[in-house]
């Protein structure tokens, strides 16, 4: 027996990246995992690679962006599962802007793919997280925490989240469901574009990891994220874990 052994699990941004480690580290404890991505090509690899060893995982391809699609995505797993135990609102995308530069379309990006899913898929699956006294997993960035310069539209979404999740764990706490973020720093598709565009920001955030590397998203970020899933943690609310190497914190 895992320790999620037959949870159903909701992963957004499951298809590549942070989400892909946590799916494939839950499939690993027993979890039956639905990956909600826009990517259909990494969306059905992932679902290959998550059905060899979970074979009722699946893909389902949506775009977060589109708030019609959010009721849905949660209903459609109720009807093929009848159930849910863990919401993981993992996926974000942003621009790198100073605040002077960002526009309306970039503030639309980070909040329409960041802050209106959580919030949107949280509400909707609420009374199925009453039932099986389900855990949240949201994710905050030290970006946010930390303000950092070119992150406007990024990091004001992503303090959104936190704001939103400590709310939930106050109002949820009752129903027996725990609702936590996430801060990472590890390896993704998301950082390798960021270190592309923006080398020196990129340099100076690796020199300033404790651990000296940046994480792995399976085995450093996907563990963390069973824990959180787990009933290991359930007396851990409304808390933000950073899982960064000791980066933001310490400096
Ligand atoms: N990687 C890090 O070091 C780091 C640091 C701080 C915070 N975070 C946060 O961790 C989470 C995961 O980060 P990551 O680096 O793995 O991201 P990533 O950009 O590498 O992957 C994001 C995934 O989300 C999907 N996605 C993007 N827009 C979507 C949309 N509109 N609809 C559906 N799917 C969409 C992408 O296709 C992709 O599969 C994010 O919330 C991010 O802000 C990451």
């Amino acid at each position: 027996m895992g320790k999620l052994q037959d949870k159903i699990v909701i992963i957004t941004g499951g298809a590549a990246g942070i989400g892909s480690g946590i799916a494939k580290a839950m499939v690993k404890e027993g979890a039956i995992v639905v990956i909600v991505d826009l990517n259909e090509d990494t969306g059905k690899n992932m679902e290959k690679e998550l059905q060899a060893i979970s074979p009722k995982s699946m893909f389902k391809k949506a775009n977060l962006m589109d708030r019609d699609n959010l009721e849905t995505i949660i209903y459609t797993v109720v009807e093929k599962y009848g159930r849910i135990d863990v919401l993981v609102n993992n996926a974000h995308a942003s621009k790198q802007k100073t605040i002077s530069e960002t526009t309306q379309e970039d503030l639309d990006l980070s909040f329409g793919t960041g802050f209106y899913p959580t919030f949107y898929l949280m509400q909707a699956a609420l009374p199925y997280l009453k039932e099986s006294k389900g855990h949240v997993i949201n994710f905050a960035s030290g970006a946010g925490l930390n303000g950092h310069e070119t992150q406007a539209a990024y990091a004001a979404a992503k303090e959104a989240i936190r704001g939103l999740s400590r709310v939930a764990a106050n109002e949820w706490g009752r129903f027996g469901i725990n609702v936590n973020l996430i801060s990472p720093i590890a390896n993704s598709p998301g950082v390798e574009a960021w270190a592309k565009a923006q080398p020196k920001y990129y340099e100076e955030v690796k020199s300033r990891i404790p651990m000296g590397y940046f994480g792995d998203i399976e085995n450093d970020i996907g563990r963390v994220a069973v824990f959180l899933a787990s009933e290991d943690s359930k007396y851990i609310t409304g808390q933000t874990i950073m899982v960064d190497g000791g980066s933001i914190m310490l400096r």
